[in-house]
Protein backbone atom coordinates (compact mmCIF):
# COMPACT_ATOMS: atom_id res chain seq x y z
CA UNK A 1 0.00 0.00 0.00
CA UNK A 2 2.55 2.18 0.78
CA UNK A 3 4.78 1.69 -2.46
CA UNK A 4 1.70 2.47 -4.08
CA UNK A 5 1.20 5.74 -2.64
CA UNK A 6 4.72 6.82 -3.10
CA UNK A 7 4.57 5.87 -6.73
CA UNK A 8 1.13 7.89 -7.15
CA UNK A 9 2.96 10.58 -5.74
CA UNK A 10 5.84 10.49 -8.28
CA UNK A 11 3.57 10.63 -10.97
CA UNK A 12 1.26 13.58 -9.57
CA UNK A 13 4.98 15.39 -9.22
CA UNK A 14 6.25 14.86 -12.77
CA UNK A 15 2.96 15.52 -14.36
CA UNK A 16 2.82 18.94 -12.50
CA UNK A 17 6.92 19.04 -13.48
CA UNK A 18 5.78 18.62 -17.17
CA UNK A 19 2.48 20.57 -17.81
CA UNK A 20 3.55 23.19 -15.44
CA UNK A 21 7.06 24.23 -17.89
CA UNK A 22 9.15 23.63 -15.36
CA UNK A 23 11.05 20.45 -16.48
CA UNK A 24 15.23 20.71 -16.54
CA UNK A 25 16.42 22.04 -19.79
CA UNK A 26 16.99 19.37 -21.69
CA UNK A 27 20.81 18.79 -22.94
CA UNK A 28 21.37 18.01 -26.78
CA UNK A 29 21.17 14.30 -27.56
CA UNK A 30 24.26 12.83 -29.06
CA UNK A 31 22.29 12.51 -32.06
CA UNK A 32 20.77 15.93 -31.81
CA UNK A 33 23.93 17.14 -32.49
CA UNK A 34 25.27 18.80 -35.69
CA UNK A 35 28.06 17.03 -36.45
CA UNK A 36 30.68 19.49 -38.16
CA UNK A 37 34.15 18.14 -39.35
CA UNK A 38 36.76 20.81 -39.56
CA UNK A 39 39.95 21.19 -41.71
CA UNK A 40 42.64 23.70 -39.87
CA UNK A 41 45.55 25.03 -41.43
CA UNK A 42 48.04 23.96 -39.08
CA UNK A 43 49.39 26.28 -35.52
CA UNK A 44 51.53 28.15 -37.73
CA UNK A 45 51.10 32.19 -36.44
CA UNK A 46 49.20 33.45 -33.26
CA UNK A 47 46.48 34.29 -35.71
CA UNK A 48 45.90 30.80 -36.55
CA UNK A 49 45.79 29.60 -32.88
CA UNK A 50 43.44 32.59 -32.83
CA UNK A 51 41.15 31.41 -35.48
CA UNK A 52 41.03 28.08 -33.64
CA UNK A 53 39.69 28.83 -30.64
CA UNK A 54 37.19 30.63 -32.23
CA UNK A 55 35.82 27.97 -33.85
CA UNK A 56 36.05 25.35 -30.45
CA UNK A 57 34.44 27.98 -28.67
CA UNK A 58 31.06 28.41 -30.53
CA UNK A 59 31.17 24.30 -31.76
CA UNK A 60 30.88 22.74 -28.41
CA UNK A 61 28.21 20.18 -27.38
CA UNK A 62 26.37 22.85 -25.29
CA UNK A 63 25.87 25.04 -28.18
CA UNK A 64 24.56 21.72 -29.90
CA UNK A 65 27.18 20.32 -32.15
CA UNK A 66 29.80 17.82 -32.04
CA UNK A 67 33.55 19.35 -33.72
CA UNK A 68 35.34 16.65 -35.48
CA UNK A 69 38.29 18.58 -35.77
CA UNK A 70 41.70 17.69 -37.91
CA UNK A 71 44.83 20.16 -38.01
CA UNK A 72 46.51 19.22 -41.34
CA UNK A 73 49.77 20.56 -40.19
CA UNK A 74 50.65 22.82 -43.34
CA UNK A 75 50.25 19.81 -45.70
CA UNK A 76 47.14 20.15 -47.98
CA UNK A 77 47.39 16.38 -48.55
CA UNK A 78 45.97 15.91 -44.88
CA UNK A 79 43.79 18.11 -45.78
CA UNK A 80 42.07 15.74 -48.47
CA UNK A 81 42.34 12.95 -46.09
CA UNK A 82 41.08 14.45 -43.39
CA UNK A 83 37.71 15.45 -45.57
CA UNK A 84 37.64 12.09 -47.09
CA UNK A 85 37.69 10.51 -43.66
CA UNK A 86 34.52 13.10 -42.80
CA UNK A 87 32.46 12.01 -45.85
CA UNK A 88 32.50 8.61 -44.60
CA UNK A 89 31.64 9.45 -41.66
CA UNK A 90 28.71 11.04 -42.91
CA UNK A 91 29.13 14.40 -40.88
CA UNK A 92 26.54 17.18 -41.64
CA UNK A 93 28.57 19.92 -42.73
CA UNK A 94 32.56 20.28 -43.60
CA UNK A 95 34.23 23.22 -42.70
CA UNK A 96 37.73 24.10 -44.40
CA UNK A 97 40.56 26.21 -44.17
CA UNK A 98 42.48 26.00 -46.98
CA UNK A 99 45.94 26.19 -46.84
CA UNK A 100 46.38 26.73 -50.91
CA UNK A 101 43.80 27.34 -53.35
CA UNK A 102 44.58 24.55 -56.33
CA UNK A 103 43.75 21.22 -56.35
CA UNK A 104 40.49 21.27 -54.76
CA UNK A 105 38.20 19.84 -57.70
CA UNK A 106 38.04 16.28 -56.54
CA UNK A 107 37.55 15.85 -53.04
CA UNK A 108 35.40 18.54 -53.10
CA UNK A 109 32.84 17.16 -55.82
CA UNK A 110 33.21 14.52 -53.47
CA UNK A 111 31.90 15.87 -50.56
CA UNK A 112 29.17 17.49 -53.12
CA UNK A 113 27.63 14.00 -54.45
CA UNK A 114 27.66 12.68 -50.79
CA UNK A 115 25.24 16.01 -49.97
CA UNK A 116 27.44 17.81 -47.64
CA UNK A 117 28.00 21.41 -47.71
CA UNK A 118 31.62 22.86 -47.47
CA UNK A 119 32.16 26.41 -46.07
CA UNK A 120 35.39 27.86 -46.24
CA UNK A 121 36.71 29.70 -43.77
CA UNK A 122 39.70 32.67 -44.08
CA UNK A 123 41.03 31.53 -47.16
CA UNK A 124 39.46 30.54 -50.99
CA UNK A 125 40.01 27.60 -53.20
CA UNK A 126 40.43 27.81 -56.97
CA UNK A 127 37.70 25.07 -58.16
CA UNK A 128 36.28 24.81 -61.86
CA UNK A 129 32.33 24.66 -60.37
CA UNK A 130 31.46 27.17 -57.69
CA UNK A 131 28.60 24.79 -56.42
CA UNK A 132 31.23 22.79 -54.62
CA UNK A 133 31.29 25.76 -52.32
CA UNK A 134 28.06 26.77 -50.24
CA UNK A 135 30.02 29.49 -48.58
CA UNK A 136 32.67 31.31 -47.88
CA UNK A 137 34.18 33.65 -44.78
CA UNK A 138 36.64 35.31 -44.29
CA UNK A 139 39.01 38.69 -45.39
CA UNK A 140 39.55 40.50 -48.46
CA UNK A 141 43.43 39.99 -48.64
CA UNK A 142 43.77 42.24 -51.63
CA UNK A 143 42.11 45.01 -49.57
CA UNK A 144 44.88 44.88 -46.84
CA UNK A 145 47.49 44.79 -48.95
CA UNK A 146 46.23 47.76 -50.25
CA UNK A 147 45.60 49.32 -47.23
CA UNK A 148 49.50 49.14 -46.81
CA UNK A 149 50.63 50.10 -50.16
CA UNK A 150 48.72 53.05 -49.72
CA UNK A 151 49.93 53.66 -46.46
CA UNK A 152 53.53 53.19 -47.66
CA UNK A 153 52.53 55.41 -50.62
CA UNK A 154 51.58 58.49 -48.35
CA UNK A 155 54.48 57.82 -46.17
CA UNK A 156 57.28 58.03 -48.65
CA UNK A 157 55.99 60.69 -50.99
CA UNK A 158 58.27 62.74 -51.54
CA UNK A 159 61.34 59.97 -51.47
CA UNK A 160 63.36 59.25 -54.52
CA UNK A 161 63.83 55.87 -53.62
CA UNK A 162 61.88 53.16 -51.47
CA UNK A 163 63.80 49.77 -51.22
CA UNK A 164 61.74 47.30 -50.27
CA UNK A 165 62.00 44.13 -49.00
CA UNK A 166 59.06 41.03 -49.34
CA UNK A 167 58.31 38.19 -47.15
CA UNK A 168 55.72 36.05 -48.36
CA UNK A 169 53.32 33.86 -46.70
CA UNK A 170 52.71 30.27 -47.44
CA UNK A 171 52.78 30.27 -51.21
CA UNK A 172 49.53 30.03 -53.23
CA UNK A 173 47.34 30.36 -50.38
CA UNK A 174 44.79 33.33 -50.76
CA UNK A 175 46.57 35.76 -47.89
CA UNK A 176 49.98 35.23 -49.96
CA UNK A 177 47.64 35.78 -53.16
CA UNK A 178 46.03 39.09 -52.42
CA UNK A 179 48.80 40.50 -50.25
CA UNK A 180 51.40 39.69 -52.68
CA UNK A 181 49.30 41.57 -55.59
CA UNK A 182 48.38 44.31 -54.02
CA UNK A 183 52.04 45.37 -53.80
CA UNK A 184 52.87 43.83 -57.58
CA UNK A 185 49.85 46.77 -58.28
CA UNK A 186 51.50 49.53 -56.49
CA UNK A 187 55.21 48.06 -57.25
CA UNK A 188 54.34 48.42 -61.21
CA UNK A 189 52.18 51.97 -60.33
CA UNK A 190 55.49 53.75 -58.84
CA UNK A 191 58.61 54.33 -60.15
CA UNK A 192 60.62 54.99 -57.30
CA UNK A 193 60.01 51.96 -55.67
CA UNK A 194 62.23 49.39 -55.99
CA UNK A 195 61.84 45.45 -55.02
CA UNK A 196 65.36 44.74 -53.75
CA UNK A 197 64.27 40.75 -52.74
CA UNK A 198 61.36 38.56 -52.21
CA UNK A 199 61.62 35.70 -49.96
CA UNK A 200 59.09 32.66 -48.85
CA UNK A 201 58.49 33.17 -45.10
CA UNK A 202 55.89 30.50 -45.05
CA UNK A 203 54.10 32.56 -42.29
CA UNK A 204 56.35 31.55 -39.60
CA UNK A 205 59.02 33.47 -37.24
CA UNK A 206 61.20 30.88 -37.50
CA UNK A 207 61.44 30.73 -41.23
CA UNK A 208 61.49 34.34 -41.94
CA UNK A 209 64.85 35.07 -39.66
CA UNK A 210 66.40 32.03 -41.37
CA UNK A 211 66.18 33.36 -45.18
CA UNK A 212 66.41 36.99 -43.48
CA UNK A 213 69.52 36.35 -42.04
CA UNK A 214 70.59 34.08 -45.01
CA UNK A 215 69.96 37.28 -47.17
CA UNK A 216 71.30 39.95 -45.32
CA UNK A 217 74.63 37.13 -44.69
CA UNK A 218 75.26 36.79 -48.30
CA UNK A 219 75.48 40.49 -49.03
CA UNK A 220 79.33 42.28 -49.25
CA UNK A 221 77.83 45.69 -47.68
CA UNK A 222 74.75 45.91 -45.80
CA UNK A 223 71.80 46.32 -48.28
CA UNK A 224 69.70 50.06 -47.93
CA UNK A 225 66.23 49.08 -46.74
CA UNK A 226 63.48 50.89 -46.31
CA UNK A 227 60.82 49.02 -45.64
CA UNK A 228 59.90 45.25 -44.86
CA UNK A 229 56.50 43.66 -46.26
CA UNK A 230 55.69 41.02 -43.96
CA UNK A 231 53.03 39.37 -44.81
CA UNK A 232 52.11 38.48 -41.67
CA UNK A 233 53.05 39.23 -38.03
CA UNK A 234 55.11 36.59 -37.09
CA UNK A 235 56.81 37.09 -39.84
CA UNK A 236 57.18 40.56 -38.78
CA UNK A 237 58.94 39.08 -35.47
CA UNK A 238 61.29 36.90 -37.43
CA UNK A 239 62.28 39.48 -39.85
CA UNK A 240 62.96 42.56 -36.55
CA UNK A 241 65.21 39.53 -35.22
CA UNK A 242 67.47 39.09 -37.97
CA UNK A 243 67.52 42.86 -38.97
CA UNK A 244 68.47 43.60 -35.37
CA UNK A 245 70.92 41.02 -34.97
CA UNK A 246 72.69 43.15 -38.41
CA UNK A 247 72.83 46.00 -36.49
CA UNK A 248 69.46 47.67 -38.33
CA UNK A 249 67.19 49.75 -36.44
CA UNK A 250 63.55 49.11 -36.75
CA UNK A 251 60.91 51.53 -36.25
CA UNK A 252 61.34 55.74 -35.96
CA UNK A 253 64.35 56.73 -38.55
CA UNK A 254 65.11 53.22 -39.64
CA UNK A 255 63.11 50.28 -41.28
CA UNK A 256 59.53 50.41 -41.93
CA UNK A 257 58.26 47.08 -40.53
CA UNK A 258 55.12 46.17 -42.21
CA UNK A 259 53.01 43.68 -40.88
CA UNK A 260 49.22 41.67 -41.09
CA UNK A 261 46.74 40.47 -39.01
CA UNK A 262 47.42 42.75 -35.73
CA UNK A 263 47.30 40.64 -32.90
CA UNK A 264 47.83 41.87 -29.61
CA UNK A 265 51.73 41.17 -29.70
CA UNK A 266 51.86 43.30 -33.29
CA UNK A 267 50.05 45.94 -31.59
CA UNK A 268 52.49 46.18 -28.50
CA UNK A 269 55.33 46.28 -30.88
CA UNK A 270 53.87 48.58 -32.83
CA UNK A 271 53.16 50.85 -29.91
CA UNK A 272 56.81 50.45 -29.10
CA UNK A 273 57.54 51.81 -32.43
CA UNK A 274 59.27 48.45 -33.94
CA UNK A 275 56.44 47.96 -36.43
CA UNK A 276 54.95 51.20 -38.48
CA UNK A 277 52.05 49.65 -39.95
CA UNK A 278 50.26 46.11 -38.75
CA UNK A 279 47.00 45.86 -40.77
CA UNK A 280 44.69 44.08 -39.41
CA UNK A 281 43.32 40.66 -40.42
CA UNK A 282 40.15 39.11 -38.20
CA UNK A 283 40.79 35.37 -36.80
CA UNK A 284 37.45 35.44 -34.77
CA UNK A 285 35.37 33.91 -37.38
CA UNK A 286 33.21 31.28 -35.15
CA UNK A 287 30.32 33.13 -34.78
CA UNK A 288 29.88 34.21 -38.42
CA UNK A 289 30.87 30.13 -39.50
CA UNK A 290 27.94 29.25 -37.12
CA UNK A 291 25.57 32.38 -38.65
CA UNK A 292 25.89 30.42 -41.81
CA UNK A 293 25.32 27.12 -40.63
CA UNK A 294 21.94 28.80 -38.54
CA UNK A 295 20.75 30.28 -42.25
CA UNK A 296 20.91 26.62 -43.61
CA UNK A 297 19.18 24.51 -41.20
CA UNK A 298 16.68 27.21 -41.20
CA UNK A 299 16.46 26.33 -44.82
CA UNK A 300 17.64 29.59 -45.73
CA UNK A 301 20.52 30.22 -48.10
CA UNK A 302 22.97 31.59 -46.90
CA UNK A 303 25.51 34.74 -48.34
CA UNK A 304 27.70 33.21 -50.66
CA UNK A 305 30.89 35.17 -49.56
CA UNK A 306 31.42 37.26 -46.62
CA UNK A 307 33.82 39.43 -45.81
CA UNK A 308 34.69 40.77 -42.36
CA UNK A 309 35.42 44.67 -41.99
CA UNK A 310 39.09 45.29 -40.61
CA UNK A 311 41.46 48.35 -40.12
CA UNK A 312 44.87 49.25 -39.86
CA UNK A 313 47.02 50.51 -36.99
CA UNK A 314 49.91 52.72 -36.54
CA UNK A 315 51.95 53.63 -33.09
CA UNK A 316 49.38 56.69 -33.04
CA UNK A 317 46.64 54.69 -32.58
CA UNK A 318 47.83 52.35 -29.69
CA UNK A 319 45.90 52.90 -26.90
CA UNK A 320 45.51 51.19 -23.43
CA UNK A 321 42.40 50.56 -24.70
CA UNK A 322 42.56 48.96 -27.47
CA UNK A 323 45.23 46.89 -25.87
CA UNK A 324 43.10 45.71 -23.03
CA UNK A 325 40.11 45.14 -25.14
CA UNK A 326 42.03 43.18 -28.00
CA UNK A 327 40.56 39.54 -27.81
CA UNK A 328 43.40 38.14 -30.09
O1 LIG B 1 45.10 33.25 -43.96
C1 LIG B 1 45.33 34.13 -42.93
C2 LIG B 1 46.79 34.19 -42.64
O2 LIG B 1 47.22 32.89 -42.26
C3 LIG B 1 47.21 35.08 -41.51
O3 LIG B 1 47.60 36.34 -41.91
C4 LIG B 1 48.41 34.36 -41.02
O4 LIG B 1 48.93 34.82 -39.83
C5 LIG B 1 47.93 32.97 -41.05
O5 LIG B 1 48.82 32.01 -40.80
Amino acid sequence: MKRKAAALLMLLLYTVFVFAGCSKPEEPKKDDLIVIGMSQVGAESDWRQADTASMKSVFTEANGYRLLFEDARQDQENQFVAIRRFIQQKVDYIVVMPITEDGWDAVLKEAKDAGIPVILVDRMVNVKDDNLITAHVGSDFYAEGKKATDWMKKKYASAEELNIVHIQGTKGSTAQIGRTSALDDALKANNTWKLQARMDGDFTEAKTYEVMKEYLSNRETLPKIDVVYCENDNSAYGAIKALESFGYTCGRNGVSIISFDATYNALVYCQKGKIALTVECNPLLGPLVESVIRTIEEGKVPEKNRYVEESAFTPEDITEELLSSRKY
